[in-house]
This record gives structure tokens, sequence and C-alpha cells, in this order.
């Protein structure tokens, strides 16, 4: 979401002329759109603004800070560097070339951080991909589990209107994407604003757009994703069976204190249902660990749905405490040693599964979007398959943004290799 929401920035400032170069230091305007979902990436932040100091002081760099860091810690930013020119939350993007352009009557910092109770587009986006294509379909969350910080950060639900979407699709496929990303905190809560069409029929309606070749979609909440959801994907062609389903925990006890309005049972559920209508669907999942009052136990718990569902692919992090969030009230924290701990065993293990799927792959065939060159050598290429996975191949002639089909002769736990 933030990748995109940086190409909707950088989409703003060339439409005014601006463009981009590829040192900090030769830079007239300096952005740095920011996540605050985590403690990690605000600490960064904070680290980099200083050493962004002397480029200021060198050639008078306009610095602003964007994103959802902006909107929590707006007040901190100003006053602990006297670096920063502008604050500008994750609904106002449009306002930065008004706010650059003001900058010179303003010597103190800018903070601009309104809430929009509604969506609003921004154009043109300065894609850096040109075969897979993120389009946003809304934005904020209405769900406040007990950990998160986004409601706060990024406000209530915004859907964006329907025409909007397939407008942006169909200028894709116009230039060439084969693969779009719906994009949203929840996408399954999606309601036309105009019409009140819901999350399927807007899978329904995008799906006969011509040229685009694959469809997915992140994130899913398991409380809202429904059988409707399972049965389109499992019905409309196009729909990769592939799918991003947050659990963050095994345990039930857990997932109460969380706030995430379902039980392993009914997400195992879930899970049955997707594979019984798609076995070939791939699965991913984030997980939290270390979360206040987690045992040996509930962590137990969460090691298993991993052995049960074998996931591809899983995102998993310490618990970090976040400002306003319910779960500040928890005063059982787990020991940082233990999180650590925890978090390790928790991605051995996973490691462990995807090794052995990956090797069961070997000798097969399988459908691959080409992504383009790496780095390795002159004839090696890197793409996706239907699954989500990281495929590296060489092949003689530039296959970049085309469909191949490659067998697989080898693997690691995070990646396949392939031959044409
Ligand atoms: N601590 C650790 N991880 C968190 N996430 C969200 N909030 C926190 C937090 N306070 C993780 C969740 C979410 C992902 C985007 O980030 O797993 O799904
Ligand atoms: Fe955060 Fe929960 Fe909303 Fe996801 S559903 S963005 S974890 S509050």
């Amino acid at each position: 979401m933030n990748e995109n929401e940086s190409e909707q920035t950088a989409g703003i400032l060339r439409s005014q002329g601006a463009q981009p170069c590829s040192h900090a230091e030769d830079s007239d305007i300096i952005i740095i759109n920011t996540c605050a979902v985590r403690e990690k990436p605000v600490e960064k932040l904070f680290s980099l603004l200083g050493r962004l100091q002397h480029i200021k002081k060198k050639n008078n760099a306009c610095i602003g800070v964007t994103g959802c860091v902006a909107q929590l810690f707006k007040n901190e930013i100003s006053q602990r560097n006297q670096s920063v020119d502008f604050v500008v939350g994750p609904d106002n993007l449009w306002k930065i070339p008004e706010i650059i352009s003001s900058l010179s009557q303003s010597s103190s910092c800018i903070i601009h951080t309104p809430r929009n109770r509604q969506w609003r587009e921004i154009e043109p986006i300065a894609r850096k991909n040109h075969i897979s294509g993120y389009v946003s379909v809304m934005k904020g969350c209405n769900h406040f589990c007990t950990y998160c910080v986004v409601p706060f950060a990024k406000g209530r639900e915004k859907y964006r209107p329907l025409p909007y979407i397939k407008a942006e699709i169909k200028d894709l496929a116009e230039k060439g994407f084969k693969e779009i990303h719906l994009l949203g905190q929840n996408v399954n809560s999606y309601q036309d604003p105009e019409s009140g069409k819901d999350f399927v029929s807007l899978l329904k309606e995008i799906s006969p757009i011509k040229g685009i070749e694959w469809i997915r979609f992140i994130t899913s909440h398991p409380k809202n994703f429904t059988s409707d959801i399972i049965k389109t994907m499992a019905e409309t062609e196009k729909i990769c069976h592939q799918l991003h389903l947050p659990i963050q925990s095994g345990s039930d006890a857990i997932l109460r204190y969380m706030g995430r309005g379902y039980t392993r049972q009914q997400y195992l559920e879930k899970i049955g249902l997707l594979k019984e209508n798609m076995p070939d669907i791939s699965l991913s999942t984030d997980i939290i660990v270390g979360f206040p009052k987690e045992t040996e136990k509930d962590f137990s718990e969460t090691l298993s749905v991993l052995k049960q569902v074998q996931y591809t692919n899983i995102f998993s992090f310490r618990y970090s405490k976040r400002p306003h969030t319910a779960a500040l009230k928890y005063t059982e924290e787990v020991p940082f040693e233990i999180k650590k701990q925890r978090l390790i065993q928790l991605q051995e293990l996973q490691r462990r599964i995807q090794l052995k799927a990956n090797q069961s792959l070997i000798g097969t065939q399988m459908k691959v979007l080409c992504m383009g060159k790496s780095t390795k050598n002159q004839n090696s290429y890197f793409g996706r398959n239907e699954g989500f996975q990281v495929v590296n191949f060489e092949s003689a002639s530039d296959v970049t943004g085309k469909f191949v089909t490659l067998e697989i002769t080898d693997c690691g736990p995070y990646s396949l290799i392939g031959r044409t």
C-alpha cells in the first residue's frame, strides 16, 4: 500500500514538472513516505532524518514526511527535526505541490493532516513496474484489532467508486499490464459508494477486462471472507488461486485478546473450504508472536496452524506496542528474549515446510509471469507463478512482461529455479 502511495506522490510531483533523481544528495525535494504499523520503521524514520541533515545544509533541499508516521507523530517529527519542512498525512498527498510552493513564505514546519471522510482520486500514478499494477479499491479500517494502529493512522474505511477502479484497470490493460493486485486494508468489505455493489460484484465486473490475465487481491480479513468470495475465486478463470489470509495467532485466547472476531476453528474451516474448491491454492498469512499474555501453549497452537495449513509463505513479527491501541492495557508482556526465540522457532518451522513443498515441485511445469532481468548475469530473469512464488530462470531472449512455461529444476525455501 505504501509503495502505491509513494508512486501516487511521485505522480503528483511529476505532473508539476519535477523529475526523479538517483541520489538524495542531488535533489531539491526529498519526501519520506512512512509506515507506522510496527515500532521499527518509526525508529528508522528518526535516524534517517538525522542522516539527511547534511543534505539540507548543503543544498537547502526541501524535506517532507508523509504517510502514517506523519499522521500519528506529526508534532514529534517537527519538534525533533529542524530540517523537516512539511508533514502530510496519508489522506492529503494531493496537497503536496501547494505546500511546497508555499514553503518560501514559511520558516516553520507545515503540518497538514486533516482526515478525508470520502474517497479522493489521485492521478497520475508514476508506476515503477509496468507488468503488474496495484489498484487501490479502499483505504482505512473499521476493525480496531487491539494491537493495530492502522485505524488511527489511516482512519475509517473509504471505498473507491467502482467506475474509477474499472477505468484504471482498463488503462493498465491498454498499457500492456498483465496482472493487477486489488489493494486495501480490508478488500472484502468493499462497497461501491454509489451502487452499494460488494467485493464479489467488483471481482465479477473487472474480470472480463481484456489484457489483464491474472487478478489478485490483498488484504482479506478472515471475518469478512465469505464462501461467496471463495466460489467466485474458484469460478473466475483470471483470479489467481492464491490468497493472503492473516491469522495472527493460532490460539483462541490470544485471538480474543486481539479482538480478531474469529476462532481458530472458524479460520481453519475457511481454509478447508478454500482447499476444497481450489486444491492448488497457495496460501500466505501474517503472524504476531509474543502478544501480551501469550503462553508457550498459545504459541504452540500457532505452530500447529502452520503444520496444518502448510502456507506457501508467512510474514511474522514480534509484537510491538503501538500508540492509541487497546492492547496497551494488557500489562502481562512477553519478555523480549522470549518473543525473539518464538519468532526464530516459527520461522524455522516455516522454512522447513516451504523447502519440502518447493522440493515437491521439482520436475513439474508451471506458468510464470516474467517480471524482468535479475542482476545475476546477462540471461537471468525472475518472475512469479500463480501462487506468487518467485521463480528464477535463464532465457536466451528477453521475456520481460511475458508469460512463460517453465520446468522447475531446483529450489530453496524461498524461491524456485526453472528452465524454459
Ligand atoms: N506488533 C507486531 N506486528 C503487528 N502487525 C500489526 N500491528 C502489529 C504490532 N503492534 C502486523 C500484523 C499485520 C501486519 C501488517 O503487521 O501481523 O497483519
Ligand atoms: Fe489492523 Fe486489524 Fe484493521 Fe488489519 S483488520 S488493518 S490488523 S485493525
